[in-house]
Parts: C-alpha cells; sequence; structure tokens
C-alpha cells in the first residue's frame, strides 16, 4: 500500500471512541424516543433490533473496509476502488445526504443550548409539567433564539474540524462518552421509580403488533442507519483514518452494542416519566425537551442541588453527543471537498459551515421543512445508501480485498466473513428493497 500522509487515529480505544462518538448523539436520546412513540412501542423497537444486528452491523463492516482500503473520502473512494465507473455517484450521493442531516440535525443541537442555559439559570425548578410545554413552544416559535444556537452549534462544529482529526475528535470522544454513559444509567433508574412509570415500562417491553404497518418497518430501518451513522459514508471517512491493525468486526459490534445500548436507555428514561406527567408518547420532535425536566424535577424533589447538577451536566453531555455527531457528518463533507477539489481544509470547512448555516435557518423556522429533511434523508437517502453500499462490497467489490480488510491479511480467526459477506450479498439488498417498496409504493 502507497504511503500517505493522511492523520490517523492514535489508538485503538480512539477508533472505537471516535465511531461511537458519531454514532451516539441526538438519534439515541432524541430521534430513538420519540420515533418509537410515533410508532406504538415495543415492536418498534425489536423491528429496530433487527436491523441493527442484521443489516445495521454488516453494512457498518462494509463502510469500514470501503474507507479503510481507499484512504479516501467517501466519493474519493468510490473513484479509487472503482475508476471509470458510476458507483462515484453513491459517494456523492452520501455527501449530499450528510450535508442535509447535518443542517437540520443542528437545529435540534441548538436546543439542546438552550437547555444548557435553562438548567444552569435553574428555570425547571418550581415549573408543572404544562409549563414545560408551554415554554418549550414559546422557545421554538421565536424565531432568533433558535437561530442563534443553531449557529452557535455550527460555528464549535467548524472550530473542531479545523483543528484536525486526532486532537478534535478523539479527545472529546474518551472524555464524554463513558460520562454520559454511567449518567444515562442514573436517569433511567431514576425515571423508572417515578410514581405512575408502569404504563410507559409497558408500552416499551409489550409489543402490539397489531399496530406494525409497513411505515414501521421503513421507520425503523431508517432510524437504524440514522443511530449508526450507516448509508452516507460516514463511517467510511472515519475508517480512511483507521490503522491497519484495527480489527473492523470487532470495532462494528462495540459501536453497535454502544449504540443501542444507549438508545434503549434513552427509552427508559422517556417513557415512564411521560406516562408518570401525562405526556403522549407520539408528542413528536418536542418529546424528549418536554418530558426530561420533569424526571429532573420530580425524581429528585427532595435533593434539589443534586436535580440541578445532574440537570446541568445532562444537558452539557447531550450537547457534547451532539457535537460528536455533527463533526462527523462534517467531516465527511469537509474532507470531500478538501480532497476532490483541492480545496485547503479550512476553506472546505468554512464552505460547508456557512451553507450548513444558510439551510438551517430554513428547518429552524419551518417545522414543515425540518420534517421534510428528516423523512428525505433517513427514509429515502440512507437506506438507498445502504442498499447502494452492501450491493457495493457483496458483488462488484474484489473478494480478495473484502476478505483481506475483514480478516486483517487473515490474522483474525473469527471475523465472521463468510456470515457478512452473505447478508451483503443478498438479505441487506432484498430486505432493504423490499421494505422501501413497501412502503414508498414504487408498486402501487
Ligand atoms: N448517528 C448520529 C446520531 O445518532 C447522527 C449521525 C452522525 C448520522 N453521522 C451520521 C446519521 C451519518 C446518519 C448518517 O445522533
Amino acid at each position: 500500500m502507497a504511503k500517505t500522509n493522511r492523520a490517523t487515529f492514535g489508538s485503538k480505544l480512539g477508533v472505537i471512541l471516535a465511531s461511537a462518538g458519531s454514532a451516539v448523539g441526538l438519534g439515541n436520546i432524541w430521534r430513538f424516543p420519540y420515533k418509537t412513540g410515533n410508532n406504538g412501542g415495543a415492536a418498534f423497537i425489536l423491528i429496530y433490533l433487527g436491523c441493527i444486528f442484521i443489516l445495521g452491523l454488516p453494512i457498518m463492516i462494509s463502510e469500514f473496509l470501503i474507507g479503510r482500503h481507499s484512504h479516501a473520502n467517501t466519493a474519493g473512494a468510490y473513484r479509487i476502488l472503482a475508476p471509470g465507473t458510476q458507483w462515484k455517484w453513491v459517494g456523492r450521493l452520501g455527501v449530499l445526504t450528510g450535508f442535509l442531516i447535518l443542517s437540520y440535525y443542528s437545529v435540534v443541537a441548538g436546543w439542546t443550548l438552550e437547555y444548557i442555559i435553562e438548567a444552569v439559570t435553574n428555570s425547571f425548578s418550581g415549573k408543572t409539567p404544562e409549563e414545560f410545554v408551554a415554554s418549550f413552544e414559546t422557545f421554538s416559535n421565536s424565531s432568533w433564539r433558535p437561530v442563534m444556537w443553531l449557529i452557535l452549534f455550527l460555528l464549535a462544529t467548524h472550530f473542531v474540524i479545523v483543528r484536525g482529526v486526532e486532537k478534535g475528535i478523539e479527545k472529546s470522544a474518551k472524555i464524554m462518552m463513558p460520562t454520559l454513559f454511567i449518567l444515562i444509567v442514573i436517569l433511567a433508574i431514576c425515571s423508572i421509580s417515578l410514581p405512575g412509570a408502569g404504563p410507559g415500562i409497558e408500552f416499551l417491553l409489550k409489543p402490539d403488533f397489531g399496530k406494525v404497518t409497513s411505515g414501521v418497518f421503513l421507520s425503523a430501518m431508517g432510524q437504524a442507519f440514522f443511530s449508526l451513522s450507516l448509508g452516507m459514508g460516514c463511517l467510511s471517512t472515519y475508517a480512511s483514518y483507521f490503522g491497519k491493525n484495527t480489527n473492523l468486526t470487532r470495532t462494528a459490534f462495540s459501536v453497535g452494542i454502544i449504540d443501542t445500548l444507549i438508545a434503549v436507555m434513552a427509552g427508559f428514561i422517556i417513557f415512564p416519566a411521560a406516562f408518570s406527567v401525562n405526556i403522549q408518547p407520539d408528542a413528536g420532535p418536542s418529546l424528549i425537551f418536554i418530558t426530561l425536566p420533569n424526571v429532573f424535577r420530580k425524581a429528585f424533589s427532595g435533593l434539589p442541588v443534586l436535580a440541578y447538577l445532574f440537570s446541568v451536566l445532562f444537558y452539557v453531555l447531550l450537547a457534547l453527543a451532539a457535537l460528536t455527531s455533527t463533526i462527523s457528518m462534517h467531516e465527511v463533507v469537509t474532507a470531500y471537498l478538501h480532497e476532490e477539489y483541492k480545496m485547503t481544509r479550512g476553506r472546505a470547512a468554512k464552505v460547508v459551515t456557512a451553507a450548513c448555516i444558510i439551510l438551517g435557518i430554513f428547518c429552524a423556522l419551518s417545522s414543515q421543512i425540518f420534517d421534510l429533511f428528516d423523512y428525505v434523508t433517513a427514509k429515502i437517502m440512507l437506506p438507498f445508501g445502504g442498499l447502494f453500499i452492501s450491493l457495493f462490497t457483496g458483488w462488484y467489490l474484489d473478494k480478495k480485498i473484502v476478505k483481506d480488510e475483514i480478516t486483517n491479511g487473515g490474522t483474525i480467526k473469527y471475523s465472521f466473513y463468510k456470515s457478512i459477506t452473505f447478508v451483503l450479498k443478498y438479505i441487506a439488498p432484498i430486505a432493504i428493497t423490499l421494505i422501501l417498496i413497501n412502503e414508498l409504493g414504487f408498486l402501487k
């Protein structure tokens, strides 16, 4: 392999944490609970888990190997691995998808900043559940505050991106991930022990398959891709910074398990609390923002200091988790412009940040545009991306490359090479196509 002067991650733990930092974010703590609420609860979660482990992990490994073998941004990867073919469009589709997701995702990331301020100024204390709902509405309907936070968040992302891969991405993930994990466990326990939490727990654990429609399947699959950061070359861009000893299968398992645990625990924070204070589970994008303050207020009613500390810490960590995800999306587009158009990294990053601020403002001001971006990216672009990625690795790419990458040149004994390639060749393309056809109604 030609020597390159591209940056690499500094350690094995760094590789896992940076990838998990990309995967764990608002997708787990904001989007997963609200999609679960909109899609009827436990049955959705079961289908989601199936999508994560059957489709998600093999596709993640496929992205890893594409990135590590090509040592390039996602569009460059297809140019290098499949020169002179149309596969480059898969990379370009990914860049566009990342750009669109980053724009509306930053709006929600901005909301977390507003809630940091609320937590710091202690404005949760003494409010009723109805007042939490009202104050979210006042905030999201005022135009300048969400826009201000959105811009601030994208500037923070920009700042880490220009500091480069190892210093910026790896360090932030190393500190933040374990702390977030512990806090989430504590909050889940608090929420479950609230009075009236029972129906919320049942909502999460008792599947009602009568409610499962084709739409639930597409939502669950879209959420699985979204949460694992799959289908747009995000993890392939990160994998282009992996060292040659990284065990791709094991890394994918670790990331998948961390990501799933955090999402499911977020469910255990939100639903018991929501049912306990009579918030409808299908409240939509505002769900966690109107539910969570109740957890801090009610679960620690005798301990105001603890309630204060935990609420500040939680929103700070949530914002940081969102930041390690926005960084990963920003990196896809920045690396693409930098390597394909020979812009300097700084210049490329500026273009991305500016363009996302403009698109993000539209999303912040119009919930229709926001919903449209969410729908088109998670339910159409990511599944198509995943479909093409599995076809590429399963059918097009030289088997020797695939085997070499998955087994690290034959040195890894249990790499699941056979099962992975079987899924990529048959299961994933067929399942994704059926779910897409079924819901989008191509046949109707
Ligand atoms: N997975 C992240 C989350 O759950 C969001 C994210 C980061 C993402 N990179 C992505 C989603 C790439 C889709 C594609 O919050």
